[in-house]
């Protein structure tokens, strides 16, 4: 493993993963294939732009010449994918891009990986893939998928065409599921990084239905470390869940951002619910940690440090949330009915 093709790497996640692997592994390269969409930013790639290591390629991974390309030019032995349409209220809105980008996009990738005899090929899914889950049970990577959102299903999609070029084509896929990731460079219309932001500038946080719906919040950088820990170590064929393994109420997140900022409570208003709002999401780790992961932040403290992120970096979100960022708002929010 030299030469890895991320996909999706000028996203939140992604972004974090490029950084992380070039600061861990000295001989690796990385290229960035990306297709710059409204979530892809080059800002989250400015600490890594002046390493030789790197490279960025603009380009879309259903574009099956375009990866093929990216794969010869580069020698690309390790295919890393964390390129999708990621946000479930948007898929809410149209399911377009997330067929084009999480199911159509993974099989052209998947079929590059084959061409090309990788060594590995590492699909970064969700835990949202398992669909809500009751009081009492924690997923575990075997459980059947029972996706409910547009976005879910679509991801579970993925899945299912990375388990099946396993089993047909024998291209040494692992899958991960992860849960909410927080942390820098989050874009801002995903709750946490939404809430910190509006109540800098104290507006009001918009908390669907009760606000009693649970998240395994994690610190991304946790999640990237059970990335590069399953793609070393994980076996092919494999899915691998990844989370704290603390659950919290929606309603409970928002107060401790107001806290931490030392804003009033009174900015949280209640809105209409998501449709189909998963109340619900809980993963057994077990399987990840077996192969040496632990999760190494709490819940206070990754979101204390992501608070403290986005109160340092106004840099970053303020020119985001223009033009159509605030098109989406209203129609997400303001149009809400
Ligand atoms: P993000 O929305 O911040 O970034 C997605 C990136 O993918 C962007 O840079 C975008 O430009 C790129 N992209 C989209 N369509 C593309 C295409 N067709 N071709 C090439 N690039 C394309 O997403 P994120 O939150 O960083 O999530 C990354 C991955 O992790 C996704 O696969 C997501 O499903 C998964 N995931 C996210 C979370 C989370 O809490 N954010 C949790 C678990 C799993
Ligand atoms: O579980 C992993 C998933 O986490 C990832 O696969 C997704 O890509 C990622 O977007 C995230 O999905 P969620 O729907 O859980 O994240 P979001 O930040 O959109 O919402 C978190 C919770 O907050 C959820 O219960 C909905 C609620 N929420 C969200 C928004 C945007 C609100 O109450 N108000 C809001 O304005």
């Amino acid at each position: 493993m030299r030469n890895l093709l991320v996909t999706g790497g000028a996203g939140f996640i992604g972004s974090n993963f490029v950084a992380y692997m070039l600061e861990r592994y000295p001989d690796y390269r990385i290229v960035v294939f990306d297709k710059l969409t409204y979530a892809g930013n080059l800002d989250n790639l400015k600490r890594v732009e002046q390493d030789p290591r790197f490279r960025f390629v603009r380009g879309d991974i259903a574009d099956r010449e375009a990866v093929r390309e990216a794969m010869r030019q580069h020698k690309i032995d390790t295919i890393v994918n964390f390129a999708a349409e990621t946000h479930v209220d948007r898929s809410i809105m149209s399911s377009d891009d997330y067929i084009h980008t999480n199911i159509k996009g993974t099989c052209v990738l998947l079929d590059a990986a084959r061409e090309f005899g990788v060594e590995r090929y590492l699909q970064v899914s969700t835990d949202e893939v398992y669909g809500h889950i009751p009081e009492g049970h924690s997923s575990h990577e075997d459980d059947p998928a029972r996706p409910r959102s547009p976005y879910a299903a679509s991801k579970a999609g993925g899945d299912h065409m990375v388990y099946a070029y396993f089993i047909t084509h024998g291209v040494p896929a692992i899958i991960t599921r992860g849960t909410n990731n927080i942390g820098p460079y989050q874009y801002p219309e995903k709750a946490v990084p939404l809430f910190i932001t509006n109540a800098i500038d104290n507006q009001p946080l918009p908390l669907y239905g009760d606000g009693r719906q649970k998240r395994d919040y994690q610190y991304v950088l946790d999640h990237c470390e059970g990335i590069d820990i399953a793609l070393h170590h994980g076996v092919p064929g494999e899915a691998y869940n990844i989370g704290s393994g603390v659950e919290t109420e929606n309603i409970v997140m928002a107060r401790m951002i107001l806290d931490l900022l030392g804003k009033p409570h009174s900015l949280i208003q209640h809105v209409v619910d998501r449709p189909g709002h998963d109340r619900r999401y809980s993963v057994r780790t077990d399987k990840i940690q077996a192969l040496g992961w632990r999760s190494r932040h709490s819940f206070a403290e990754a979101l204390e440090k992501t608070v403290r992120w986005y109160v340092e970096n106004e840099w970053w979100w303020r020119k985001i949330k223009t033009g159509e960022y605030l098109e989406y708002y209203r129609k997400q929010y303001l149009e809400r009915k």
